[in-house]
């Protein structure tokens, strides 16, 4: 199969929304990652999004919606949910409530819950508007590789084996969606994401924050579902922590491996002639660039050694992810 790239212009929307409508698949920008889209209640469909990314058909998709009122038609929404959805949607978070029959099972892997979420980026909500019915996607990498941001990430690990790739360029916050539980008390956070927790315990009170690090999505037992192709290791946040990550990069070396570290600008100076990949003034930078500079990292070097960051906000997810990727290897 040939994969066309399209700038995500208003003719290549309508043709997308209508390659969708007759049972097509699509990436799409979102500005979180890109994502791989079916109609949600088409069963065909979405079975070939598990195909393309070779995703294991036990771990459900993302609804995605372009109005507060189709969450309704897919799932039960709570007084509780109803608030979070006013005041956040559209944004970079996804709620877990209890799913609607008209929701096929292959889209929940067999849950009796669906997940949804309203993006906020203007391509993704002109998509769905154009197909008239919510969206089921899932990131649009291959399983086990990282979320992609760009378009090129979607046609580096897709390619051959999905038609097209709505280029809508980078995703502003580079990081996937904060899921949220609702349906336990008091609801939980499962995956740590783009939006910060505090924006939702200011709507609802207090969450179960207690697996921020180690999400507790549907398929986090899958193991090493997340592996980058250079090993990751980082270290954790404290004074001085740049003379350990010079002694690990020291003795990989040594053993004749190519490491690099990824570090914030303001650190750069204190790695001396190592190699550093920057990533950027702010913990958000870093977060919002961690995939695509795995990626290119793992073109160059075989191990990565990125530095840790404080616990909170966009901390939190960013540690989350080095978890995942580095499959728990810390120094
Ligand atoms: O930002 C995002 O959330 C992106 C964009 C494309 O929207 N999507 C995304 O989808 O990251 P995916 O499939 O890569 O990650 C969704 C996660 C999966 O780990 C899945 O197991 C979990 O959500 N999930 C989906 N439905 C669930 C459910 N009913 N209960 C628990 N976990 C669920
Ligand atoms: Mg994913």
């Amino acid at each position: 199969m040939k994969t066309e790239i399209l700038q995500a212009n208003e003719e290549n929307i309508v043709k997308c929304a209508e390659f969708i409508k007759n049972g097509g698949i699509v990436a799409f920008p979102t500005e979180t990652v890109y994502g791989l889209g079916a109609c949600a209640f088409d069963e065909k469909a979405t079975e070939k999004i598990f195909v393309a990314k070779g995703r294991p058909a036990t771990n459900p998709l993302i609804i995605h919606v372009s109005e507060k009122s189709q969450i309704d038609t897919v799932a039960e929404v709570s007084e509780q949910a109803r608030r979070l959805i006013d005041a956040l949607m559209p944004g970079a978070f996804t709620l877990v409530l209890p799913k609607k029959s008209i929701v096929p099972s292959i889209v929940t892997a067999g849950f009796d819950t669906v997940a949804v979420r309203m993006p906020d980026h203007e391509v993704a909500l002109a998509l769905i508007n154009a197909v008239g019915k919510p969206i089921c996607a899932p990131s649009a990498n291959s399983s086990a590789r990282p979320s992609p941001t760009t378009a090129m990430h979607v046609y580096e690990d897709l390619c051959g084996n999905i038609p097209y790739i709505l280029d809508g360029g980078k995703c502003p916050f580079g990081v996937e969606s904060t899921i949220i539980d609702m349906t336990r008390t008091p609801p939980k956070v499962l995956r740590a994401g783009s939006v910060d927790i505090s924006r939702v315990e200011d709507i609802i009170g207090e969450i179960d924050k207690s697996s921020m690090i180690i999400d507790q999505l549907a398929d986090s037992k899958t193991p090493m579902n997340f592996m980058p192709r250079a090993e990751l290791t980082f270290s954790a946040y404290y004074e001085g922590m740049d003379r350990t990550i010079c002694e690990y990069y020291d003795s990989l070396s040594k053993q004749g491996r190519k490491p690099i570290i990824f570090c914030l600008s303001k650190n750069a100076s204190l790695y001396g002639d190592r190699r550093v990949m920057e990533m950027g003034k702010t913990v958000k930078e870093y977060a919002s660039r961690l995939f695509e500079t795995v990626r290119e990292a793992e073109r160059t070097y075989d191990s990565i050694i990125a530095e840790g960051v404080p616990f909170g906000g966009i901390g939190t997810t960013l540690l989350a992810r080095l978890m995942k990727m580095s499959n728990g290897n810390v120094i």
